[in-house]
Parts: C-alpha cells; structure tokens; sequence
C-alpha cells in the first residue's frame, strides 16, 4: 500500500514528500519472504468455503489466490501496478485507499497481511473495515508492530543525519503497540479476540541495501540518485553488527496480530454501519 492520510490522532503527521513506489518485479524479487510468512494470519483467519473476504492491501495477490482457493476475495491495494499483477493472476482487484474502503455489509471477513502498517489513517481504515463487515464478520491482520525494524530506522536515520537531513518527516510506517490497535479497534466496536506482538527475525533473501530499494523509498529520495547507492553502503555499514549474521541479513521484524469481531451493535463514537 502506498502511503494515506496522516491525519489520525497519534500517528506521525505529515506525509512523506515522496510516495512508496511498487514495482511488481522487483517485489517479487526481494520480497517473496511477506506472502510467504504470511500463511500464519491465513491459519488464523481460517476461511470457510463460500465466504466473501476483503483482502485488504492486497498486494501483486500471492495471498489473494491462497484464499479465493476457498473463498469468493476481492483484493485492494492502492497501488495500481500491484492491483494489475494481482489481475494477471485472475483476481479480482481493485485500486482502493484503505483509508476510504467503499463496501457496506458485504463481507464475511477482512483479512490484511503487510499492510496496514503503510495506511497512516488507522481510524479510517478501522472504520472503513467495519462499514464493510456483515455483523458477526472477522478482522483478522497482521502488520508490522511497535519495535518493528527498529534497528533498520536507527541506521537509516543515522545515515541521514550525517548528511544533514532529517529523515523523521519522511517516517512513511505506523508501527503501532498492541495496546494502541486493540483500543482503537475496541473504540469502534469490535471485540478483540487476540492481539500480540510477536518478534519474527527474517532472513532476507539478498542485500540490506535491496531491502531498502523495495520498501524504503521515502528515505532514499532525500537524496539525489547519484548518491543513494553510499546512502545505501553507509545504512548497511551501521546495521551489519546488529544484523548480519552468518552470511545473512536478518531483519529485527516485529508482527503486530489480532483478531477481531464486529459483535453486538456497538457504535460507539461513530456513524452506524
Ligand atoms: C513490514 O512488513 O513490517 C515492513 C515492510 C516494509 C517496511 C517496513 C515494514
């Protein structure tokens, strides 16, 4: 997902002067590991034969065609390069802002993966999500959480910082704790079935600095192209002895997970369904 509104209370404000650009190709080639340690939140979804599922930042669609093995999907992402892999695949997508989800009462779930970290208006989808729920529907997601690569952003700003820039305003994630999601959920009616943070190292499949070039675009821009490729040197010098290991980087990922129920007829602070 590319980056949304900033306006919601407690989320960084501003909006990176850059937006994160997707490019199908270079995603699977970096970022094969997100669909893939994805499988764990489809476990916890667990889709029913016949159910309808919002795939909410859906991506190029790996995940999107694991569930419409079960369930009838339509995926969102608001990138539309993503949305055309994932059509190349079969699937109904669509270009949607998660901070604007335009579906009432139609869906048995929605489930995210990756996501919802990128949407910086987390009330807005909440409240987009449950408009989009029929009563009783799940809301099952994962998404990067508080601490979530924390010594990436360390060395990324540092690297920044040395250059004289900072790197702050251009903060494109919402890495919630589970205490500020699950509140925020609650706030709007659901009830929270579970809700953890979980720390997931990952191994990434090449360079630091490829990880960078797919999801860290915000920062990279700050400065002019001819100099990105030391920027990147410069970020991977100060990340290397916390996280490479053995021949590997090792990303500090931190998963926020929950799932949810839109139970009862709770509205409270919000418009009904
Ligand atoms: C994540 O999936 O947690 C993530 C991906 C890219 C940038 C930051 C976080």
């Amino acid at each position: 997902m590319t980056v949304g509104d900033s306006r919601a209370a407690g989320v960084v404000p501003g909006k990176p002067k850059t937006e994160q650009r997707w490019d199908p190709e270079r995603y699977r080639r970096n970022a094969a590991f997100v669909p893939a340690l994805g499988a764990g939140v489809v476990v916890l979804l667990a889709p029913r034969s016949g159910e309808r599922i919002l795939d909410l930042g859906c991506g190029d669609g790996a995940l999107t065609a694991i569930l419409a093995r079960q369930a009838s999907v339509v995926g969102v992402d608001q990138s539309a390069e993503q949305v055309a892999a994932a059509v190349a695949r079969g699937l109904d997508a669509r270009v949607v802002d998660g901070a604007h989800l335009p579906f009432a009462a139609e869906f048995d779930a929605v489930f995210s993966n990756a996501a919802l970290h990128w949407m910086r208006a987390p009330d807005a989808v909440i409240d987009g999500v449950w408009r989009a729920l029929k009563p009783g529907g799940r809301f099952v997601a994962e998404c990067g959480g508080a601490g979530n690569v924390a010594q990436v952003l360390a060395a990324l700003l540092a690297a920044l910082a040395r250059r004289g820039i900072d790197g702050q305003p251009s903060m494109p994630w919402f890495f919630p704790t589970a205490e500020d999601y699950r509140a925020r959920l609650e706030k709007r009616g659901f009830t929270v079935r579970s809700i953890a943070l979980i720390a997931r190292p990952t191994v990434l499949p090449g360079a630091l600095g490829d990880w960078l070039d797919t999801f860290a675009e915000t920062f990279l821009a700050l400065v002019p192209p001819a100099e990105r490729p030391t920027l990147k040197a410069d970020v991977e010098d100060r990340a290397r002895p916390y996280l490479f290991h053995d021949g590997s980087w090792n990303v500090d990922y931190v998963r926020l997970r929950f799932a949810a129920v839109k139970s009862g007829d709770a509205k409270r602070g919000c418009e009904a369904a």
